[in-house]
C-alpha cells in the first residue's frame, strides 16, 4: 500500500511571506524518496486553530501520514505540540524519544525539541523541527516504524 502523505509547514514568518518555506520542500523531497505519495502541502502560521484545520483537511483528503515542520521549540509562539495533542486520540511517545536521542548526537539543542507523534483519527501525525535539515534528520530516525504504524492504524477493527 503506497502511503498517502501530507506536509504542513508551521511558520509565522513563512506564512506571511517574510521568508521562503524551505522545510516543506525538503520534507517533500525526503518523503518522495521514501516512496510516499504527497497528496497535500500546506503553509500555516503558528496558530493552533490553523495547524488543527490543516491536519484535518489533509486527513479528509486521504492522508494516512501527516508531517509537520516547525513550532516544536521553546519559544512562546511554538504551539505545534499543544495543537496536535488537543485533537489526538493518543500520543506515540517513542517517536519523540528516538528523535531527541538521535538528534543529541548532532546538536545539544535536541533537548529543546518538543517533537512528537500522535494519532489523529486513523492518521499518524509526526511533528518535526522547523529547520529543514532537522526535519529531514528527525524523519530519518523514525522511518523504520512508519509503514507498520500506518498499516495498523488503517486496519478496520475486527470484532473480538
Ligand atoms: N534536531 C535535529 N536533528 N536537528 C536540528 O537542527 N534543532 C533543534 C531541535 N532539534 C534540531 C533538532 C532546535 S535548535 C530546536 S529550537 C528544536 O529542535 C525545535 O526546533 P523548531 O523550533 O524549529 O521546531
Amino acid at each position: 500500500m503506497q502511503i498517502q502523505a501530507g506536509i504542513i509547514t508551521v511558520s509565522d514568518r513563512a506564512s506571511r511571506g517574510l521568508y521562503d518555506d524551505l522545510g516543506g520542500p525538503a520534507l517533500k523531497k525526503a518523503a518522495t524518496g521514501y516512496g510516499w505519495k504527497i497528496v497535500s502541502e500546506a503553509l500555516v502560521a503558528d496558530e493552533k486553530s490553523q495547524i488543527q484545520r490543516a491536519i484535518r483537511e489533509q486527513i479528509n483528503q486521504g492522508c494516512q501520514l501527516v508531517l509537520t515542520t516547525g513550532g516544536t521549540g521553546v519559544a512562546l509562539r511554538d504551539v505545534t505540540p499543544e495543537a496536535v495533542r488537543e485533537i489526538a486520540v493518543r500520543e506515540l511517545p517513542g517517536f519523540g524519544e528516538v528523535m531527541r536521542m538521535e538528534s543529541m548526537k548532532i546538536t545539544p539543542n535536541a533537548i529543546l525539541s518538543r517533537n512528537l507523534a500522535v494519532v489523529v483519527d486513523k492518521a499518524l501525525v509526526i511533528c518535526l523541527p522547523g529547520k529543514p535539515s532537522g526535519a529531514v534528520e528527525c524523519l530519518s530516525f523514525v522511518i523504520g516504524a512508519i509503514p507498520h504504524c500506518v498499516e495498523v492504524l488503517q486496519e478496520v477493527p475486527t470484532s473480538c
